[in-house]
């Protein structure tokens, strides 16, 4: 694009079968918006149309889960049955309407299920029976997931990969990070299991594994599939950078067609040195260049790049293939247009510590720092917001 300073953010991204305009990747970032039956809502289709029409070239959403039981939140989106396809079509289709790919962020959230607030008396499914701090002083026990719960598990990726499909995404991104289900199988720390879904790294990494592949199979070479992969668990005796990179060959071979490198899990951001991670400016580039040097397919980084001078240092150093922002893109969607402009000083920051959007998403995030209209609204989306203009 003409009229930037940093054209490289702004040249076409291939992802697996797809190509993007651009290399600015709306990171998933869990807004809750969406029905409390899981279907999605206007405000959602909004919310993902509005990222698209600022200009990021692929907009991934929110985790949605695949079941149930792999439910977090109280108003967060399924793709289990075909009661979620029309809703979600209308996202895919408002997404593309503004020229970028969309994608859905798949999650299973096993012992993070929810509701929180009868979490004592539900079965809250972990690879074993470790029991963990859910939020302070809180200390919750989950099952241990049965080899028929694994398969049903593995069978809810691939059928919710196929809802998407059909539904009109580019591609799904399977999260194997966080702590959630597919993660907590890597960490030896939380897998203790001695059958053959634990054990060394190659048993702990088996479901992750599994779920691309069965995601690949249900979809077909044209769909793209992504992973946000746990870089480091950050906690003495967990899952490390190495056992990643060691990982991550195996997942290209699965079927993945692009990787985040996540660090950290919601346990161990609560550990020193963690705490404060997630506001630390370039917190995550020494993993995603490590995966970057262990994988042919592209890496996406990630992790407080919402300066777009070290957005676009990422790129010219060939650190990754891409940037991908959410909390830049929350405060201000119009971070890219802006940017390819020669505008980046009227883009808003995302300065605060510990963040708004977090604190309110059991009944749908806010940002702090959004125009006083917007806030009233509840949520930045489309109208009234001009095209291609901020308020
Ligand atoms: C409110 C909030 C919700 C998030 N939800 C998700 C999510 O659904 N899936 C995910 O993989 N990461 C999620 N993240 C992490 C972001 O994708 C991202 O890794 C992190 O915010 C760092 O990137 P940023 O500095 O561009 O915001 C969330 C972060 C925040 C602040
Ligand atoms: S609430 Fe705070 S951390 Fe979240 S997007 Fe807004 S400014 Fe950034």
């Amino acid at each position: 694009m003409s009229g930037t300073t940093f054209p490289r953010l702004f040249e076409p991204l291939t992802l697996g079968a797809r190509t993007a305009p651009n290399r600015i990747v709306h990171a998933p970032m869990s807004v809750c918006y969406g029905h409390a039956d899981g279907t999605v809502s206007r405000a959602e289709v909004e919310h993902y149309a509005r990222r698209a029409q600022g200009g990021a070239g692929t907009v991934i959403t929110e985790n949605f889960a695949v079941s149930t039981a792999g439910r977090q939140m109280p108003l967060q989106t399924m793709v289990s049955g075909p009661e979620h396809v029309p809703g979600l079509r209308e996202i895919a289709d408002a997404v593309h309407a503004h020229g970028a790919l969309a994608m859905v962020q798949l999650v299973h959230a096993g012992r993070y299920a929810g509701p929180w607030d009868v979490y004592e008396q539900q079965r809250r499914l972990a690879p074993s029976v470790v029991e963990f701090e859910l939020t302070p002083g809180r200390v919750v026990t989950p099952a241990e997931i049965t080899p028929a719960e694994i398969a049903e598990s593995i069978a809810a990726f691939g059928r919710a990969a196929e809802l998407c499909a059909e539904a009109g995404f580019d591609g799904v991104d399977v999260h194997g990070a966080q702590g959630f289900l597919l993660s907590s199988f890597l960490s030896p720390r939380t897998n203790r299991r001695t059958d053959g879904w634990g054990g060394d790294a190659h048993g702990r990494s088996r479901l992750l594994r599994e779920v691309v592949r069965e995601v690949r199979r249900r979809t077909g070479p044209d769909f793209v599939v992504g992973v946000h992969l746990m870089s480091d668990e950050l906690l003495p005796g967990g899952w490390t950078i190495g056992d990643a990179v060691a990982l991550a060959p195996r997942l290209v071979a699965d079927g993945a067609d692009f990787l985040f490198a996540i660090p950290a899990t919601f346990e161990s951001l609560r550990v020193p040195p963690n705490v404060g991670l997630l506001g630390r400016h370039r917190y995550a580039m020494d993993d995603t260049r490590a995966l970057r040097a262990a994988v042919d397919v592209p890496v996406i980084a990630n992790g407080r790049l919402g300066d777009p001078a070290d957005a676009e240092a990422v790129l010219v150093r060939d650190e990754a293939a891409a940037v991908g922002l959410a909390r830049p893109l929350f405060v201000d969607p119009d971070w890219p247009r802006k940017v390819a402009a020669g505008q980046a000083d009227t883009v808003r920051s995302c300065p605060c510590d510990p963040p708004a959007c977090l604190r309110t998403q059991l009944t749908g995030s806010v940002c702090d720092h959004w125009p006083p209209e917007v806030r009233a609204r509840g949520h930045f989306g489309l109208a009234p917001v001009a095209t291609g203009g901020m308020p």
